[in-house]
């Protein structure tokens, strides 16, 4: 083993602790507040995910204008959108996107909006069907409103 080796695995194991802190049972990660109309069943699916990874959820029921503001008022242009809006530890989070983005956004902190996945893709995270899997982005929304590709799924 080399020590360059050496050393950068150090860097790896460095890198994914704060993740570790994050997911680690009896130090909760923040509760996200989730904003959605009352009709809408995959909002519901994708908390349970949420929930079965760790990230509490408190849902908020809101009528489609208020949802509106609440996406227009933190950056989520329709081009973002998605149906269900959730805000957590100072980001948003537009649409199904998986929990493992999110704990990743709350370790790595980035300064940014938040996080993306536009519209609702087959397969991500509450959007099952059968075993379909429809390729998608999870996008890093900057604060001047311009995007960057944070996680790609099931682009394989
Ligand atoms: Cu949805
Ligand atoms: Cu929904």
């Amino acid at each position: 083993m080399t020590l360059n080796f050496s050393r950068r695995r150090l860097l790896t194991v460095a890198a994914a602790m704060p993740v570790i802190a994050a997911i680690r049972p009896g130090l909760a990660a923040p509760s996200m507040t989730v904003y959605r109309t009352p009709t809408c069943g995959c909002c519901l699916k994708w908390v349970a995910s949420m929930r079965s990874a760790g990230l509490g959820a408190s849902l908020v029921n809101v009528d489609q204008s208020e949802l509106n503001e609440i996406k227009a008022s933190n950056g989520i242009t329709s081009g973002l959108a998605s149906c269900h809006t959730a805000l957590v530890d100072g980001y948003v989070i537009e649409g199904h996107v998986p929990a493992a983005d999110i704990l990743r956004l709350l370790a790595e902190r980035p300064a940014a909006r938040g996080l993306a996945v536009p519209g609702m893709p087959i397969g991500s995270p509450g959007m099952e069907v059968g075993d379909r899997r429809e390729p998608f982005d999870t996008l890093l929304v900057q604060a001047d409103g311009q995007s960057s590709v944070f996680a790609e799924h099931h682009r394989r």
